[in-house]
């Protein structure tokens, strides 16, 4: 029987004025991991936070943090970031000069190593290394902001990315982010998801609405 489908609220969707209290809501209501979007208004158009403030919840937590970095260059910050309490560090191969060398630093740094595709990267760029990869993040929208819709021409990469992971043997997630919603959620586990990224979908409703938000992507 296939395990549970992990689900990973984006704090991107919470008050930002009560970041640790939404963090503490979505844990107790069920969350797996909770993911940090980290945006620098030049690889994506958009500016979120940084280490300081993953710091700063670490405390207020236990669930891992599910870190996504859009900034380019990548490779000064992953120290940073893993010092501030990331478990899974997770990267687009567009930036930085080289992937492999990337993911190596993540692990040495004693951090899970995830490679984000964008909508237009091809799954072929992991095809030679997939050793070297703990978490596969499709995008389901162009990174930058929540509250877009998802693109349906994504299931068909989940489907060829589950192929991948399987040729491996190994047990490596592989997440959806972007327009996950009770909708979309099971076309994503039916093409071969096994873990979850939500903002708006979780973070809808107020507190008192997260367990069933969440409940409502496991299915
Ligand atoms: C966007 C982020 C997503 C975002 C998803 O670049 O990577 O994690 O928070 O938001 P929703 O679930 O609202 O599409
Ligand atoms: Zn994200």
């Amino acid at each position: 029987m296939a395990s549970q489908t992990i689900i990973a609220p984006s704090i991107l969707a919470a008050d930002f004025g009560k970041l640790a209290q939404e963090a503490k809501a979505v844990e107790a209501a069920g969350a797996d991991w909770l993911h940090l979007d980290i945006m620098d208004g030049h690889f994506v158009p958009n500016i979120t936070f940084g280490p300081d403030v993953v710091k700063a919840l670490r405390p207020h937590v236990s669930i891992p943090f599910d870190v996504h970095l859009m900034i380019a260059p990548v490779d000064p910050y992953l120290e940073a970031f893993r010092a501030a309490g990331a478990d899974l560090i997770s990267v687009h191969p567009e930036s930085g000069p080289h992937l492999n060398r990337t993911l190596k630093r993540i692990r040495e740094l004693g951090a899970k190593a995830g490679v984000v595709f964008n909508p237009s990267t091809d799954p072929g760029v992991i095809q030679w290394m997939m050793e070297d990869v703990d978490l596969i993040l499709v995008m389901s929208i162009n990174p930058g902001f929540g509250g877009q819709s998802f693109m349906p021409s994504q299931l068909k990469k989940i489907e060829a990315l589950r192929k991948m992971i399987d040729a491996t043997g190994r047990d490596i997630p592989l997440e959806v982010d972007g327009g996950v919603t009770p909708v979309t959620a099971p076309q994503c586990i039916a093409a071969g998801a096994t873990a979850l990224v939500a903002g708006s979908a979780v973070f809808k409703g107020g507190p008192e609405q997260y367990a069933a938000n969440i409940a409502a992507l496991r299915g």
